[in-house]
């Protein structure tokens, strides 16, 4: 193994990991931490029901934004399933978590189903690319950053579908090089929003929940 691959492999893999881990835990706890005004009025309604409501009717999202984002709704389901299935099912991630983190393993996607997810997944990550720079809304939000992020886990879903043959030791350490780019910029990043979505929606939900306003 060249010296390069072995750097990757280890110091530069628990490093990334060590950056990853800490920076989302303190992200987080920062988050929940921060305290709001106090509230003064009287509750019309619960702020539970709130955050219950809220957390689960935004995944359908609101009838008369759609028929703009319906590319964008469409494209993003299938790249966060297809990217969540690949993580948890893909066979050589099941076999990175056994054999390097956690000492166990599971039953992996059967393997042409992996390749199928992987190009579906890669496909919605170029829409959602497309759609964020064409409309005119998403691009006038779009910061360097949110560029930079799209950019990691673009090269990273790349070099990961270039490694699918298994037989090449070098895109093996390319793409394990991509991920760990990934982890590095990841806490510092809108890549937060996989932590923070729930967290968001829940904060809107209470405030409205409580007084009383049907959203
Ligand atoms: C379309 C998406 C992806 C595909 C098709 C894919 C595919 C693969 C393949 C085929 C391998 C085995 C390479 C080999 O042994 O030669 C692999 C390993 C790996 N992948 Fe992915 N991957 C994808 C996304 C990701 C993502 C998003 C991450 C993490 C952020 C990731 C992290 C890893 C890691 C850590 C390994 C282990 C490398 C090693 O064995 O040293 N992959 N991936």
């Amino acid at each position: 193994m060249s010296s390069i691959a072995a750097f990757v492999d280890g110091p530069f893999w628990y490093f990334s990991l060590t950056v990853f881990v800490v920076g989302v835990l303190w992200r987080l706890i920062g988050l929940l931490s921060m305290r709001g005004n106090k509230e003064l009025s009287q509750p019309r309604d619960s702020a539970t029901g709130g955050v219950i409501h809220s957390v689960l009717s935004r995944f359908i999202p609101v009838a008369g934004s759609q028929s703009r984002i319906r590319v964008r709704t469409v494209a993003s389901y299938l790249f966060h399933i297809g990217l969540f299935l690949i993580l948890i099912f893909g066979a050589p991630h099941v076999a990175f978590y056994e054999s390097r983190m956690l000492g166990f393993g599971w039953t992996p996607m059967p393997q042409w189903l992996f390749f199928l997810v992987s190009a579906i997944a890669f496909l919605g990550l170029i829409v959602l690319w497309l759609h964020r720079i064409m409309y005119p809304v998403t691009r006038s939000v779009t910061t360097a950053s949110d560029h930079i992020a799209t950019g990691l886990v673009f090269w990273v879903m790349l070099t990961g579908c270039m490694a699918l043959g298994e037989s090449s030791e070098f895109l093996r350490v390319l793409h394990l090089f991509m991920a760990e780019l990934l982890l590095l910029y990841f806490p510092f990043s809108s890549l937060m929003h996989a932590f923070y979505w729930h967290v968001a929606r829940a904060h809107t939900g209470a405030h409205y929940g409580r007084r009383g306003v049907k959203v």
